[in-house]
């Protein structure tokens, strides 16, 4: 199986090689088990502890401002459930939300079949263009570590031209117009894709 979406996240600059975190390994590890997703529910090595302060008790998305859809990998044949949240929230409390309301966290995409189901499903519910989805990225020596905070393997990526940003932590958005991914400042509010 071709895995384009490690090496696209791995970007490597000129004269330095790229080192293999404790994180990557474990994601390598989990890669293609089956519990690997569920497992994230119960941890996340997410914490984002500036955001972690400003968490409320959050509010259930009303049922109009949710579109629920199941995804079977072809490959696979496993069905992935994803539920397109409109309600726009930072990073940190669309997380919480998927896990109070959904019993799941933001969605983690492995396939191009799924990226693009996605995405017109969401560009059908929302109009703001960008929504949530579970990545996260920083830098790592010279390139850019990547991971999915419900833990599942890093074994697909879409990224814009450009992107993953190497300046710094960010998470990460799915374009609603092209399905293309960018990195994006946690704190923006936008609506948000739950798994569960
Ligand atoms: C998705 O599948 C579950 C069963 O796994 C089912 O209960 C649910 O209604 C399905 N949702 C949609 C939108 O098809």
């Amino acid at each position: 199986m071709a895995l384009p979406g490690r090496k696209r996240c791995l970007l490597v600059l000129p004269g330095q090689r790229p080192t293999m975190q404790p994180c990557l390994l474990l994601a390598l590890a989990l890669l293609g088990t089956a519990s690997a997703r569920h497992l994230a529910a119960v941890t996340s090595e997410v914490a984002e502890p500036e955001l972690e302060a400003e968490a409320e008790d959050v509010e259930c998305p009303l049922e109009d401002e949710t579109k629920a859809l199941n995804i079977t990998d072809p490959q696979s044949a496993r069905t992935f459930r994803y539920i397109i949240v409109r309600r726009c929230q930072n990073f940190h409390t669309a997380q919480r939300v998927c896990s109070r309301c959904y019993r799941g966290r933001l969605a983690s995409i492995h396939s191009y079949h799924a990226n693009v189901l996605l995405q017109c499903r969401a560009r059908t519910r929302v109009n703001n263009g960008r929504v949530w989805i579970g990545a996260i990225t920083r830098p790592v020596g010279g390139s850019v570590f990547c991971h999915w905070s419900d833990n599942s393997g890093w074994n697909y990526a879409y990224w814009l031209h450009g992107y993953p940003l190497l300046t710094g932590r960010f998470c990460t958005t799915l374009c609603t117009a092209n399905g293309r991914w960018r990195s994006t400042n946690c704190r923006e509010r936008l609506p948000f894709i739950c798994e569960y």
